[in-house]
Parts: C-alpha cells; sequence; structure tokens
C-alpha cells in the first residue's frame, strides 16, 4: 500500500503542492473546510453569477509562473484581462494606463483551482484541527471528531494563523507561523441594473476606506446581466470596522464609491459584503517553504512569500520539491 501525502487547504498553494507532487507519481489527498477549492482566489455564486471577492486579477514576475500561466492559457482557464485603468488620490481620479499584464480566471477566478482539482481526491468541508504523528504515520483530526490517515507525510496550506495549531508537532514551525500577522478585508459587490456612465473597469484608491474598485464584468468570460462591481476596503479600514454589520458596511462603502467614481450612481439592485479575516499578509516573508523535513511536515502559502497569488503557487511548488528532495 502507498501511504498518501496529506495536504490541509485547496487553495493555489495546496494545488499548486498537489500537481507538482502528483508529476512525480506521489499520491496525495486533499482536505478543505470549505464546500469548493480556491480559498482566496474562490469565486462567489450568487443570483447575479459568480463574483471574484477575493484575488481580482494576478500577476507572473517568476520565469515558472509565467510558464505554467502559458499552460492554463492554452488549456481555456486563464485570459488576459486589460481594464481601463484609474487612480484615486487626494480627491483627484485620473486614468492610470500601463503595461503590465494582468490576468484572471475564466469565466471565474475559482477556474483555475477547479481545473487543478481534476484527478486529486478531496474532502470538502472538513475541517482539520489537529495534526499528529503516530509512531511511523501522521493522522489528522477533524471538527466532527473523526481521524483521517495515514500519512506519510502533511503539507499546511492555509493562512497563518490558522495554520499554527496544525503545525503543534513541531514548535519551531509553529513558532514561525504565529509571528506572522495577516490582515482583514471587507469586500462589497454591488450590480446595477444600468450600466454606470463611465469607462472605468478598475481603479487604485489612496487615502480613502476603499483600496480597489473592480468593474467584475469587464473581465474576460463574464456573462452577469448586471452591471456588477467589487470594492475592496483597505487594512486599516477593515480592521478598524471588522465587527460591523454587513449592511452598513455596504452603506458606507457603497457611499465612498458613490463618491469618487464620477458619474451617478444610482441605488444597487444587489449588493453583498464579504468579510476575509486573514486577507494578507501584514509582513513581507521570503521563506518559499517552513519544513520539518526529517518528520515530515510542511507549511506553505501567500504569507511564506509574497502575499500574492504568485507567491502562493511558487510556494506550493517549493513545499513538494522540498518534500521531494527529501525522500531521494
Ligand atoms: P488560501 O487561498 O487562503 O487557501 C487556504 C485554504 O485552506 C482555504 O480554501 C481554506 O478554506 C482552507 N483551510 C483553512 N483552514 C483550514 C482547516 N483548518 N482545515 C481545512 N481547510 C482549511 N492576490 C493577487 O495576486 N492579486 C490580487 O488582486 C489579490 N487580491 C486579493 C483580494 C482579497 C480581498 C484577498 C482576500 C486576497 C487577494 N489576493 C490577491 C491574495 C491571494 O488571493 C492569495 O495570496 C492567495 O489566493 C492565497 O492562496 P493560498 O493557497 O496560500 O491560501
Ligand atoms: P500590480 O502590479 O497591478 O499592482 C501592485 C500595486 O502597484 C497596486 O496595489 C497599486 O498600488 C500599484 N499600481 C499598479 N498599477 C498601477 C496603475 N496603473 N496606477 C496606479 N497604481 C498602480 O499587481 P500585483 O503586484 O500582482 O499586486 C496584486 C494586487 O493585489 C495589489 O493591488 C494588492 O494590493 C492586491 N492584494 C490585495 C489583497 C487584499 O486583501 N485586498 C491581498 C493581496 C493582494
Amino acid at each position: 500500500m502507498t501511504v498518501p501525502i496529506a495536504i490541509i487547504g485547496a487553495g493555489i498553494a495546496g494545488l499548486s503542492a498537489a500537481q507538482a507532487l502528483q508529476k512525480e507519481g506521489l499520491t496525495v489527498h486533499l482536505f478543505d473546510k470549505g464546500h469548493g477549492s480556491g480559498g482566496r482566489m474562490a469565486s462567489k455564486r450568487s443570483e447575479v453569477g459568480a463574483l471574484d471577492l477575493g484575488a481580482q486579477y494576478f500577476t507572473a514576475r517568476d520565469r515558472r509562473f509565467v510558464e505554467q500561466i502559458q499552460q492554463w492559457q492554452e488549456k481555456g482557464w486563464v485570459a488576459e484581462w486589460k481594464p481601463q485603468l484609474y487612480n484615486y488620490r487626494d480627491g483627484q481620479l485620473t486614468p492610470s494606463p500601463d503595461e503590465q499584464v494582468r490576468w484572471v480566471g475564466v469565466p471565474r477566478m475559482s477556474a483555475i483551482t477547479r481545473g487543478l482539482l481534476k484527478d486529486v481526491t478531496v474532502n470538502f468541508s472538513c475541517r482539520i484541527t489537529e495534526v499528529f504523528r503516530g509512531k511511523q504515520y501522521w493522522h489528522l483530526q477533524d471538527t466532527e471528531g473523526c481521524s483521517h490517515g495515514p500519512f506519510s507525510r502533511v503539507i499546511v496550506a492555509v493562512p497563518a494563523p490558522q495554520a499554527t495549531p496544525l503545525l503543534a508537532a513541531t514548535p519551531k514551525l509553529a513558532a514561525a507561523a504565529a509571528g506572522v500577522q495577516m490582515e482583514p478585508t471587507w469586500a462589497v459587490a454591488l450590480g446595477f441594473d444600468t450600466p454606470l456612465d463611465t469607462p472605468m473597469q478598475g481603479c487604485f484608491v489612496q487615502d480613502c476606506a476603499l483600496d480597489w474598485l473592480a468593474r467584475n464584468r469587464s473581465k474576460p468570460g463574464r456573462e452577469e446581466h448586471l452591471d456588477t462591481w467589487v470594492l475592496h476596503a483597505t487594512s486599516a479600514w477593515s480592521k478598524q470596522h471588522i465587527d460591523l454589520q454587513k449592511e452598513t458596511v455596504i452603506e458606507q462603502l457603497l457611499g465612498d464609491f458613490a463618491e469618487l467614481v464620477g458619474c451617478a450612481v444610482p441605488a444597487p439592485s444587489f449588493s453583498l459584503a464579504h468579510r476575509w479575516l486573514y486577507a494578507r499578509p501584514a509582513g513581507n516573508h521570503e521563506w518559499g517553504v517552513l519544513a520539518d523535513a526529517d518528520q515530515g511536515l510542511y507549511a506553505c502559502g501567500d504569507w511564506c512569500l509574497s502575499g500574492r497569488v504568485e507567491g502562493a503557487w511558487l510556494s506550493g511548488q517549493e513545499a513538494a520539491r522540498r518534500l521531494i528532495e527529501h525522500l531521494e
């Protein structure tokens, strides 16, 4: 019997590791507390279509990720998004075009992790609370009291605060994860029956509760019947208003949006708010992966690198590489 490798977290980091391990003929078993894959790259299904409430787009600076995106493009999972970009600063809205290549999943962000799930064993709606080692192998415990295993090795691919208790078997890894702070982001989606009278499709915002706006429907492959927008608040505003009612968050961020967008904003016919508790690491780390190779316990995710999709994917690759290296 081959003893599989457990991966906790089916976001882009966990699936990146899974893919790299499977390529080497290793068997993996994923666990995720969510109903589907993607984590912060997931798309929220709603009555107006699927909305990218987390990651908005991604860029690629590392050659390995550039090559990976090329392959995803050939499979039809991603396409380039060329938004009409603006910048808002000191009450001034100005066009802010640039040459940066930006990618999105099609027809929604979650298409990428959905594609990567093929041929992978996953338990969804399964929140792991404990990772422990028996004589030879690892076992996982979930919130329902079920035990899963045996596993030869475990990769923890969840945000740092959620990783900390799962790394308790190796206190050094747990301490490193515990030292990483992650900041929240309030996201609001809006839908308008009549398209807003602005060419804007994306906007970087300064000195405001808002940090970013995107016209969701302007991304390739989207078919929403409403003019849909996604607004992100800054980490500072989100932290300050962490326990606000969703209706109040919508009201306040809609107010700021209406003030800055530079055209009439009628009452939206659709709105929702989503709170990301662990949206982004407060600082940058260059670990790549945290590893206790002798025990076979690893941690990866965006917080081990750049806090972006690219960093999460690279960190998953690095976890797989370190694990494979130790097998040889
Ligand atoms: P995640 O996507 O968080 O995956 C972790 C998974 O683990 C989740 O699916 C979760 O359900 C699961 N999990 C957690 N705990 C447990 C447990 N105990 N048991 C089982 N499963 C568990 N990046 C960009 O590059 N460009 C952007 O424009 C961008 N915008 C963003 C906007 C927002 C609002 C947010 C929140 C993030 C944004 N990011 C952006 C960051 C990007 O989304 C992340 O860096 C990346 O998706 C992280 O991937 P990951 O696999 O490391 O973690
Ligand atoms: P990028 O290169 O497009 O943007 C990086 C930063 O450069 C932007 O945040 C913005 O400040 C600035 N910038 C880029 N182009 C600009 C333009 N045309 N006009 C004005 N400013 C411009 O993308 P990258 O480096 O891949 O970063 C991803 C994005 O994801 C960033 O905007 C980041 O803030 C965001 N992000 C948001 C998170 C959240 O929780 N809200 C979490 C992680 C990332």
